[in-house]
C-alpha cells in the first residue's frame, strides 16, 4: 500500500498546495513532450496536476492517470476529461498503448524493493507502442537531498479551504547505500493533533539505473542533472532520464 499521505483524504487534499505549481519545475520540463506524444500515461500521477494543465492546453489524444492510491485519484477525478485507474504498473498490464510514459514528483523512487522496479520497467516496456518513451526522475543519491529532510525546513502552505497547515519531513533511517525512510507531519488549524505519514524512498545511481533499464530492454536516450535540462555532473540534484 501506498503512503499514508497518499491514501488519506485529508492529506491528499493538501498535496496540490504543499507542491504549488509555481515550484514544479519539473512539469515544464516534462509538457511539452507529453503535449507532442499522441497517448499519454503517467505512472503514479497523484492528483492528475500535470494531465490537468495537459488538457487545459489543448492536448486532444489519450492522456491516463494511473495511481494505486484513493486519496490522490480521488483528487484527480474532480476531473473527467482525463482518464483515471487505480493501480500500478504491473496491475495495468497495458500492451503497446502508450507513446509516452511519465513517472513525475520521483514517483519512481517508491519503487523500493529490485523486484518491484524490475516488474514495473518490464511493465512500463510492454505499455509502450514502438519508438515508445518512458521519461522519468530519481533524486542522485550523490546530492544527499535527505540531509535538509529536518524540522528545521517545514513547509508552509494554505489548504483549500483557507487554514493554514504545515509538513515537515524527519529521517528515520538515513541512506543505507540503498534507501531512506522518513516521516511526513502535517499539522493544521483546527485539526486535533499532527499527522504522521511514513515513507521509503530508493535512491539509485546511474550505473544501478542503468542496468535495471537495459535489463527491461530500454536504451537511455537522454540524461540530464536538473530541469534547465543541464547535463548529468556527480552532485546534480537529479538524474532525469528519457529511456526508449
Ligand atoms: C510524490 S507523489 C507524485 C505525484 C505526481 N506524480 C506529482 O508529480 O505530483 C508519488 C505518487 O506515487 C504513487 N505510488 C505509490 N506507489 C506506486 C506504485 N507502485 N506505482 C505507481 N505509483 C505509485 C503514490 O500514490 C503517489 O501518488
Amino acid at each position: 500500500l501506498a503512503d499514508r499521505l497518499f491514501e488519506d483524504a485529508q492529506l491528499a487534499a493538501l498535496y496540490d498546495s504543499m507542491c504549488p505549481r509555481a515550484e514544479r519545475w519539473d512539469f515544464d520540463f516534462y509538457l511539452p513532450m507529453v503535449m507532442s506524444a499522441p497517448a499519454v500515461l503517467d505512472v503514479g500521477c497523484g492528483t492528475g496536476m500535470m494531465l490537468h494543465e495537459a488538457r487545459d492546453a489543448g492536448h486532444a489524444g489519450r492522456l491516463c492517470g494511473l495511481d494505486p492510491a484513493a486519496g490522490m485519484l480521488a483528487q484527480a477525478r474532480r476531473r473527467a476529461d482525463v482518464e483515471w485507474v487505480e493501480g500500478d504498473l504491473v496491475s495495468a498490464g497495458f500492451e503497446a498503448q502508450f507513446d509516452l510514459i511519465v513517472m513525475t514528483g520521483h514517483a519512481f523512487q517508491v519503487l523500493v524493493e529490485d523486484a518491484e522496479i524490475e516488474a514495473a520497467l518490464a511493465a512500463a516496456r510492454r505499455a509502450l507502442r514502438p519508438g515508445g518513451r518512458f521519461a522519468f526522475e530519481t533524486r542522485n543519491p550523490a546530492a544527499r537531498a535527505w540531509e535538509s529532510w529536518t524540522i528545521r525546513h517545514p513547509v508552509r502552505m494554505t489548504a483549500p479551504d483557507g487554514h493554514q497547515a504545515m509538513m515537515t519531513r524527519q529521517v528515520t533511517a538515513p541512506f543505507d547505500g540503498r534507501t531512506v525512510a522518513f516521516t511526513h507531519t502535517f499539522e493544521a488549524d483546527g485539526w486535533p493533533e499532527p499527522v504522521v505519514s511514513r515513507s521509503t524512498l530508493r535512491f539509485l545511481d546511474l550505473a544501478e539505473l542503468d542496468a535495471f533499464l537495459g535489463a527491461a530492454g530500454f536504451r537511455v536516450a537522454a540524461l540530464y542533472g536538473d530541469w534547465d535540462g543541464s547535463t548529468l555532473a556527480e552532485t546534480s540534484p537529479e538524474i532525469i532520464v528519457i529511456a526508449d
